[in-house]
Formats: structure tokens, C-alpha cells, sequence
């Protein structure tokens, strides 16, 4: 193993930069595409509640360990575990825990880049204004038409691993750095854009009362494992990528202040994207529940159907693809680190081999639509099956493992001599060290207990 030191490692160049790039990390297609669609399906205020308070008592804990378990082993996640871990608290055992989280980024970016694909698609028809006319049932048939064509459907996952390849090929400071230092506020602006059209049309009252007027009968128990179990995905937890991040930090800056500003911005672009959303179904007197479909199908009608809507389709569809672009580097960074890391390869080998396996495994979740769409083992497509697999199991379970080695593996000095210089100082710390050990495993358990049944919650 060469395990480069803090002096030759690749660093941040500060802890905006860092901030920069895992608010692009988390800020993705869990944001914009699944928040608001869960939040519809679930009934609105009372789940958005639930929501914010898994992502403070849950989401930023563990946030917080992975940065620091990066921080402190200047490593990836298998580096990190191995490195970390106590002798005689499971030591080098632990490391297994780090393979398991490169295996899950390889599989969740090659589907997670047939969606981002999609987006980047759906960008480019917004702008030849193939949205601007057509029946609804026509426009919405497009996105079947598109999906179920192997060819482009082909091309944009080709496209959107091309871009995310050349970026991680680039580097931490000049690929990633740089990336998320264009895009991130590119990002923000479009998305202030739309919600500045949002507050000056008429369902805004309605979608802020969805929004944020609790009804508490609408919450149901699978709800509030859901908003549990979202919480990880959209902070990008569980499977190493803010390890990884984090190994890039420098060893002067704050880490409770960048995972509240991560936590923050990551929970204003949900929030933000919910209202927008929901702005325009209400406007048009449409239901906020239909489910997945909400953003390729739902969305382009309503562009049909207002003034501007080339205009919007456009800049949603392009803030779209930028988010889940900036996630899907951190996805491959993840996996490539550890060849660096681990067997000494070359970056741009690296970046450019292990991006081309993603890409051609990933054909199999662009053929789920198409060519493979009756190949169903377990009753799903290849897609549908790794969607649900990663998602549900692979991260509250990488999520289950991060909390408790951080709270139990390694020594709590280790950690305070880490910690102790942050200006926030003891009191933190220990309310840090408790939601770890205690309140996350436990939530993480009822997730999985929930899944494998004990609990039969109804939907
Ligand atoms: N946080 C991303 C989203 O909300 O779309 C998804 C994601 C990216 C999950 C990177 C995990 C990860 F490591």
C-alpha cells in the first residue's frame, strides 16, 4: 500500500473549496428529483419535519464522522478503516467495511449516471423547444419513448460519464475543485431564477402551505422511515464519498462549521426545488402525488403549458444535470482514489479505465428500459433491482458501519486530538460523540428492521 502523506497528498485549497464540493456531492438528483416527489407522496409539512429532523439528529453526525475519519487517515475509506481502528476494537477487520463502500459507488454510478444522462437529454431538448407544443399525453409519452430507446439513451449516459471522467481525470484541485467552483453557483443562481418565478405565480401560497404546514395525520410510520433513510442518500452518506473528501481537507479548517454549511445548503435546494415544484403542479391544478414520474413527465407538461416555458424547461433541466454531474464525480472519485491509493495506478489510467468498466456495466441499467426490460430476477429490471438494493440496504447499512466504528472502533482521543482545535469545542464534541454512537445505529437499525420486515409498516 502507498498511503501518501498530508505533505503530498492533493488538498483542498481551503474549506470553502471544500464546502463547494461536497454541497455538489450531496446536492443531486435526491434533491431536486426524489425530495419532491417523496415529500408529495407522503403527504407534505409533517414529512418535511420528520425530514429536517433525521438530517440534524442523524444525516450531520455521521456527515461530521466521515469527514474526520477522512481528515484523520488522510485516506479513503478502506485506507481509513484499516489505518484508524483500535486492535482490539475488530483493527484491520474493519477494512472490509471500505471495500464494500467502493463496490457500492461503482454500482450506484453506473445507474445513477443513466438518470443524470436523462437529465442532460431532457436539457437539450428544452432548448430546441420540444416541450413547446404537443398534447399532454404526447409530451408525456416522450420520456417512455426516450428511456426505451437504446440508442440515445446510450449516448446521454455515454455523455454524462465522458464529462464526469474528464473532470476526476483532471484531479482534486483542477478537475473537481474547479468543477464545482463553476457549477455550484451556476447552480444556485438557476435555481434562485426559478424560484423568483415561483413567488410571482399563483400556486406559490398553496405550495408553501404543502410545504410547511404540518398535518400530522398525514404522516405515516414508512413515511418517517423514508425521510430516514433519504437522509443518507442526499448527504451522500455510506458508501465513503465525504471519506474521501474529507481526506482532502487541510488540517486547519472547521469541520462542525463546513458540515453545517454542507447540511444547510443541501436542505435549502430540497426545500427550495419542493416549493418550486409544487408551484407550478398546484398552479395548474395537478396533484402533488404522482410519484417518480414528477420530473420527466409531470414537469415538461406544465412547461407546455406556461409563458416562458422553453425558457424554465431549460434552466430546470440544466440545473438538474449540473447537480447530479457534480454527484456523480464525487461517485467516481471514490473508486478511483482507492486504485490510486491502494496499487499506486495513475490517476488518469485510473479515471479513464475504471470510468469506461462503469460506463459498460452501467449499459445494463440503460437496457432495463429497453432491449432488458422483461429480464426481472427478483421481480424488477437490473436498474429497478440495484436502485432499490443500494438506496434501502447498501448505504444505511455503509451509513451503520461509519457510525459505529466512529463511535466505538477508534479511541475517543484519537478524535478529541482531531477535534479540539475547532472553535466549537467540548460540549459539541460530546453531543457529536453521543447522536453517533447512540441515536444513528439505533435509527439505522429500525430502517433495516423495517426492511427485513419485523416491522410491517404500511405505506
Ligand atoms: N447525494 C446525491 C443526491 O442527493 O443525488 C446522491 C449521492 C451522491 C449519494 C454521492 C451517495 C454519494 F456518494
Amino acid at each position: 500500500m502507498s498511503q501518501a502523506s498530508e505533505e503530498t497528498r492533493e488538498h483542498w485549497s481551503g474549506s470553502l473549496a471544500f464546502v463547494l464540493a461536497a454541497v455538489g456531492s450531496a446536492v443531486g438528483l435526491g434533491n431536486v428529483w426524489k425530495f419532491p416527489y417523496i415529500t408529495g407522496m407522503h403527504g407534505g409539512g409533517a414529512f418535511v419535519l420528520v425530514y429536517l429532523g433525521c438530517i440534524a439528529l442523524v444525516g450531520l453526525p455521521i456527515l461530521m464522522a466521515e469527514m474526520v475519519v477522512g481528515r484523520r487517515s488522510q485516506a479513503g475509506p478502506v485506507g481509513a478503516f484499516r489505518s484508524l481502528a483500535a486492535p482490539d476494537r475488530g483493527g484491520k477487520l474493519w477494512s472490509i467495511w471500505g471495500y464494500f463502500a467502493i463496490l457500492t459507488g461503482f454500482l450506484l454510478l453506473s445507474f445513477y449516471s443513466v438518470v443524470g444522462g436523462w437529465t442532460v437529454a431532457y436539457a437539450l431538448k428544452s432548448v430546441f423547444g420540444q416541450f413547446a407544443s404537443g398534447t399532454p399525453s404526447e409530451i408525456k409519452a416522450m420520456f417512455g419513448a426516450y428511456s426505451g430507446d437504446p440508442v440515445s439513451s446510450t449516448m446521454s449516459h455515454a455523455i454524462f460519464m465522458v464529462v464526469t471522467i474528464g473532470v476526476v481525470y483532471s484531479g482534486v484541485s483542477k478537475g473537481i475543485e474547479r468543477a464545482a467552483r463553476t457549477l455550484m453557483p451556476l447552480f444556485f443562481l438557476l435555481l434562485i431564477f426559478l424560484l423568483g418565478y415561483a413567488t410571482a405565480t399563483t400556486g406559490f401560497g398553496e405550495a408553501m402551505n404543502f410545504m410547511f404546514q404540518p398535518n400530522f395525520s398525514d404522516l405515516t410510520a414508512a413515511g418517517i422511515l423514508e425521510a430516514l433513510g433519504h437522509s443518507f442518500f442526499t448527504l451522500s452518506l455510506g458508501m465513503g464519498a465525504v471519506i474521501i473528501y474529507g481526506s482532502y481537507l487541510p488540517k486547519d479548517s472547521t469541520l462542525y462549521g463546513s458540515a453545517i454549511a454542507i447540511g444547510f445548503f443541501d436542505t435549502f435546494v430540497a426545500l427550495t426545488a419542493g416549493v418550486v415544484i409544487f408551484t407550478i403542479v398546484f398552479s395548474q391544478g395537478m396533484a402533488p402525488g404522482s410519484g417518480p414520474s414528477l420530473v420527466f413527465e409531470t414537469m415538461p407538461v406544465l412547461f407546455s403549458q406556461i409563458p416562458y416555458g422553453s425558457l424554465l424547461s431549460t434552466a430546470f433541466f440544466t440545473l438538474l444535470a449540473f447537480a447530479a454531474l457534480t454527484s456523480g464525480i464525487s461517485l467516481l472519485e471514490v473508486v478511483v482514489s482507492f486504485f490510486v491509493e491502494e496499487f499506486d495506478m495513475d490517476r488518469h489510467l485510473a479515471a479513464l479505465s475504471l470510468g469506461g468498466a462503469i460506463f459498460f456495466f452501467g449499459l445494463l441499467s440503460v437496457l432495463s428500459n429497453s432491449l432488458l426490460a422483461d429480464f426481472k430476477p427478483f421481480g424488477a429490471t437490473i436498474f429497478g433491482n440495484l436502485d432499490y438494493f443500494i438506496s434501502n440496504w447498501a448505504l444505511p447499512l455503509g451509513g451503520f458501519g461509519v457510525a459505529v466504528f466512529a463511535g466505538w472502533g477508534v479511541d475517543r482521543d484519537e478524535w478529541w486530538d482531531e477535534m479540539k482545535d475547532d472553535w466549537f469545542g467540548r460540549t459539541a464534541f460530546r453531543g457529536w460523540l453521543f447522536l453517533t454512537r447512540v441515536v444513528a445505529p439505533l435509527a439505522i437499525i429500525l430502517i433495516l428492521m423495517n426492511l427485513m420486515g419485523f416491522l410491517s409498516l404500511e405505506a
